[in-house]
């Protein structure tokens, strides 16, 4: 007896499997990570993260430039503050580096979406992601004097021309408080991405050589998620939603790809995966190596995102990505 159905039938010829393929990675889907650093003409490689560089104001437009070109629709910026202190200064002065950064692409590339991270930890002398008690050494950030420092820096880097406001500190309340704080300053256009599912992950370590933003103790597990907890991440996003968010983000991505599906099968906002620091250090270490296709394994990668239901990726694999899409 033959077998009736044989689902190899459709996958007999390159133009068949074109025709059934169910996901496509397209640049449009794509966000590309930049870190703004003081000076001029500075581009600092991050050792953890080849292809990845701290730039300064002028060679953060080059870099804008060249990704708008490449047809990937935005960028989110992140800081990296001349001095620090224990009220994020440096996170909503309006001539802070990102805001700095934020206006400079603007008037480069009016075109390109400037996304604005807003949270205090590249900002902090102890590189936590709010504020805390004198002397606290535990790294339990005080929550709503936390979010009135987020207030005005959502503001600040609104009127420096960024396009989306993404709050990743995971205070309770942050995207009302930055929703009210847009809304008062003339913003209520300004959409929010919320960094509504942020886990407390070992996949930020390269991240936060690059942005010089790892806590000096303690940990972040008082204030981002336990991995260990999925359907607690319907309760964040369903609280975000109902605060005003716009946009919802699951982060990290690969090890956390039931939480995408079920964050979109829970909502019909759009939703966005990060594939964080550590995801992309591993492809590029044993790419590097010698041990496995770089491009193969990482249009792998931004595919499965979207079949699990992102229909946008913040990659710091964005510019490869689009070059071998487009080859
Ligand atoms: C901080 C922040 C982190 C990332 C983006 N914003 C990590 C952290 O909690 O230290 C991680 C991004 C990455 O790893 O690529 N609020
Ligand atoms: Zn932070």
């Amino acid at each position: 007896m033959f077998p009736i159905n044989r689902p190899r039938r459709l996958r007999s010829s390159p133009q068949l499997r074109r025709m059934v393929q169910e996901t496509v990675v397209t640049a449009s889907d794509l966000i590309y990570p930049l870190f703004a650093v003081p000076g001029s003409s500075v581009a600092n490689e991050v050792v953890s993260m080849p292809g990845v560089y701290q730039l300064s104001v002028d060679k953060i437009v080059d870099e804008a430039k060249e990704v708008y070109d490449l047809g990937i629709p935005a960028v989110i910026l992140f800081g990296i503050p001349e001095d620090k202190d224990v009220e994020a200064t440096g996170a909503w002065h309006d001539c802070g580096i990102v805001q700095k950064a934020a206006t400079a692409i603007k008037e480069a590339v009016p075109e390109l979406l400037v996304i604005a991270d807003t949270c205090l930890c590249e900002y902090t002398t102890h590189g936590h992601c709010g504020y805390l008690e004198t002397g606290d050494l535990t790294g339990r950030v005080l929550n709503d004097p936390t979010l009135e420092l987020l207030k005005k820096t959502a503001v600040s880097q609104a009127k420096a021309g960024a396009d989306i406001i993404a709050p990743s500190g995971m205070m309770d309340g942050f995207v009302s408080a930055i929703r009210s704080g847009l809304d008062e300053a003339g913003f209520q256009n300004i959409p929010i991405l919320s960094y509504a599912a942020k886990y407390a992950s070992a996949y930020y370590g390269p991240f936060r050589d690059a942005a010089d933003s790892s806590p000096s103790f303690g940990d972040r597990r008082t204030y981002q998620m336990d991995p260990a907890n999925g359907t607690e991440a319907i309760k964040e996003i369903e609280l975000d939603i109902a605060e005003g968010a716009d946009m919802l983000m699951v982060k990290p991505a690969l090890a956390y790809m039931d939480i995408i599906w079920r964050v979109k099968e829970a909502t019909n906002l759009p939703v966005a995966a990060y594939n964080v620091s550590g995801e992309y250090s591993m492809v590029k270490a044993a790419a590097l190596n010698g041990w496995i296709d770089e491009k193969k394994v990482t249009l792998e990668t931004l595919t499965s995102f979207k079949r699990s239901g992102a229909d946008l990726i913040l990659t710091y694999h964005a510019k490869d990505a689009v070059r071998w899409l487009n080859e």
